[in-house]
């Protein structure tokens, strides 16, 4: 039986005085990936914020491997194995892609730290071999598909046993988009418990186990990935047209 990696319980939180999530229920084993699915403002990016307490719960619990995280800092929960890709990935511009990535290394415990960083490092460059070759590079100059790449290996630095992924695939090109869920699948083989944030829920639901949909604050349906695929109010209001329905097009 797989355990209970993270759970969240009538989690409630927001910005200011505005309430975003009005009692998160969710849970997440150990291994899986669990996406998050949800329109534009549903409140899935302030969910992972919660998680990680860049934004504060006003109720409710967060709970990692059956503790209660109270006011959780972010570099603590670094340390905890649990690391966030934020919407936007928020690199260090100016900085070359190698200074980018021993920055996500820079939480890791100092006991073993050097060896831990060299294997982390060797498991970015085999998992994306394009940064590798870019390392000397500043991280503006890479594409955004590179970029995104090279926010998800900062996060691997510090070796997460959590990843949380917000959208990873934001206006990138479907090639680079399915290089990127191909990493996704490759860190789940590797026992990494992924929560993955999308608006494209067929692509998310093809690479997740089970999954969550929100709507303005709140958990609507959750289930397994064969199950949200399956349900019709899935299928009209958040899949859109259902491949095939249409003609696809080649
Ligand atoms: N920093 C902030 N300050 C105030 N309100 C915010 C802030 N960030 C988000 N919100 C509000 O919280 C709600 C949920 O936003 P959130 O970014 O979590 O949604 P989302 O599901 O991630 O949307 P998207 O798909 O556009 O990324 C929205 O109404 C948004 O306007
Ligand atoms: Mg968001």
């Amino acid at each position: 039986m797989s355990e209970r990696l993270l759970e969240l319980r009538g989690v409630r939180a927001g910005y200011g005085h505005v309430e975003v999530l009005h009692g998160i229920d969710l849970a997440v084993d150990e291994g899986e990936v669990f996406a998050i699915l949800g329109a534009n403002g549903a409140g899935k990016s302030t969910l992972l914020k919660a998680i990680v307490g860049l934004v504060p719960v006003s109720a409710g619990e967060v709970v990692l491997r059956g503790a209660t995280l109270r006011r959780q800092k972010p570099e603590r929960l670094v340390r905890d194995g649990v690391a966030l890709v934020p919407e936007g990935r928020w690199l260090f511009g100016p900085m070359t892609v190698a200074e980018n990535l021993e920055l996500g290394a820079a939480c890791l415990p100092t006991a073993g730290k050097k060896q831990a960083c060299q294997d982390a490092l060797a498991r970015v460059r085999r998992l994306f071999p394009v940064l590798a070759e870019r390392e000397r590079q500043p991280a503006a100059t890479l594409s955004g598909g590179e970029q995104q790449m090279l926010a998800i290996g900062r996060a691997l630095m510090s070796r997460p046993r959590l990843l949380l992924l917000d959208e990873p695939s934001l206006g990138l090109a479907p090639k680079v988009i399915a290089e990127i869920f191909g990493v996704i699948d490759e860190l789940r083989r590797d026992g990494v418990t992924i929560v993955l944030v999308e608006q494209d829920a067929m692509l998310a639901l093809k690479h997740a186990d089970r999954g969550a949909v929100m709507r303005t604050g709140e958990v609507v349906l959750d289930g397994t990935s064969a199950e949200l695929l399956a349900d019709d109010s899935v299928r009209t209001i958040y899949l859109g047209s259902w491949p095939g329905e249409e003609g696809e097009s080649a």
